[in-house]
């Protein structure tokens, strides 16, 4: 067994090698180093970064950082890799409605050891980046490397970064897993490590609007991947007939009227000490002055459970879009479309527990049942992580997205309805 994977087994922390920090660092002569004055320090800086979005949406972010006067961007699995400057990586926050979180790029080097790993890490300017007063934290990914325990890599990096800065101060920042200013991240991959900074902070799916929670609500960024895959552009009307907490609509409804998804939150990189207040205030202004209204009517949402209803008005309302939405109490079965074509969206209950599915195969059943007796001409999609239950849909589906919800691999159905 090599020495790394023996010092890493899991459960096994206390055996892991002091590092004296008063050692000079020997850097591997891999190890890229930024110099000091580069990082982050310079508004036409070039920043490497990468917007991680749910399987499926790539392409839809890629097209989106187009919009965006992005052009390099290349999507990949799992999210989209892209080059820009400091107010393009603030666009990017703002704007990318399916993107979970925005990581920049500081380095990347060959990694299959603690002491790679800690050298490595200690030869970026973290003096440059975080100061002793600010606070940090690491996450950690790691796939098919040396270093297998995330919580280790994730300290040993964390020890480098403070000794880095110990160094220049004589101080070391404090960690703070909850809130920090600094969020480090870092993903081994092929013994490859690649240390970034996460400019989001909080998930990008905390929009800041829903402040309720149903019994399974969406990610705000699934709902908009589940709008961006339908290509409803607002010029028709979309119903969510069972919306639970409103997240399909609210999404719908934000992309409709061209409001950044991220106006009513915080960032990552509003900490940071290259932080531009009046660069990022013009974005936020200037994005205000493009919001557009949205007829009333054109976005609709239903459910059975009224509870579910109310949470879904104040989600609404505190995404500025309160009375522009109509949220009827409704059961699915009930819903006759008024316009000669439209998109309808259902997300089932995928009946988790035992015995449960017995009872939704009807509902499944009845979802079939309404789309071809009432939905001629409309576009009917349901989002599912139970291939068994979309069965009992009775339809042929014309197409079929694969995406995650968390860990439940689902499929959006497409149905054309003649
Ligand atoms: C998986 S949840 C939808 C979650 C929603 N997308 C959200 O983000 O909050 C399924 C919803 O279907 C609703 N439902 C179940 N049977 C229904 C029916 N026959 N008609 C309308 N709504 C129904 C439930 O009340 C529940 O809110």
């Amino acid at each position: 067994m090599n020495n790394s994977k023996h010092i890493l087994r899991p459960g096994k922390r206390n055996i892991m090698p002091s590092i004296n920090v008063t050692e000079p660092v020997k850097l591997s002569p891999h190890t890229k180093t930024p110099s000091a004055s580069g990082i982050l320090k310079h508004e036409d800086k070039e920043l490497n970064c990468f917007a991680a979005v749910p399987r499926g949406a790539e392409e839809f972010a890629a097209a989106e950082l187009g919009l965006l006067g992005i052009s390099s961007a290349k999507p990949g699995k799992g999210g989209v890799s892209f080059i820009t400057h400091r107010k393009g990586l603030y666009s990017a926050n703002l704007w990318l409605r399916t993107a979970s979180r925005i990581l920049v790029q500081l380095s990347q080097f060959p990694c299959s050891s603690p002491k790679e790993l800690y050298d490595g890490t200690f030869a970026l300017p973290w003096h440059d980046i975080i100061t002793p007063e600010m606070t940090l934290s690491v996450d950690c990914s790691l796939r098919d490397s040396a270093l297998t325990h995330s919580g280790f890599v994730a300290l040993k990096t964390k020890d480098a970064v403070v000794d880095r800065i110990r160094e220049a101060y004589g101080r070391r920042p404090n960690v703070d897993t909850n809130s920090p200013d600094v969020r480090i991240n870092v993903h081994l991959h092929k013994n490859v490590c690649t240390i970034s900074l996460d400019s989001s902070g909080e998930s990008l799916d905390r929009r800041g609007y829903r402040l309720e929670r149903n019994e399974a609500p969406l990610r705000e960024t699934l709902a908009a991947t589940v709008v961006a895959l339908t290509g409803w552009d607002g010029s028709m009307p979309l119903a969510d007939l069972m919306c639970g907490s409103g997240t399909i609509p609210v999404e719908a409804a934000l992309l409709a009227t061209a409001t950044p998804p991220g106006l009513q939150r915080r960032f990552g990189f509003q900490n940071w000490l290259d932080f531009d207040a009046s660069l990022w205030n013009n974005l936020c202004e200037e994005a205000k002055k493009g919001i557009r209204t949205l007829p009333v009517g054109v976005v609709s949402g239903y459910d059975l459970d009224s509870k579910a209803l109310s949470i879904a008005r104040k989600n609404s309302a505190m995404a500025g879009l309160e009375g522009r939405i109509h949220f009827f109490h409704t059961a699915m079965q009930e819903f006759r479309p008024d316009g000669e074509k439209g998109i309808i969206i259902l997300n089932p209950p995928y009946g988790k527990r035992l015995g449960e599915e017995d009872d939704l195969r009807e509902l499944y059943c009845q979802i079939g049942d309404v789309m071809k007796k009432y939905c001629r001409g409309w576009t009917g999609y349901v989002l599912t992580g139970n291939l068994e239950l979309a069965k009992y849909i009775g339809l042929k589906a014309s197409r079929r997205f694969v995406l995650f919800n968390g860990a439940i691999e689902c499929r959006l159905l497409k149905y054309d309805l003649y």
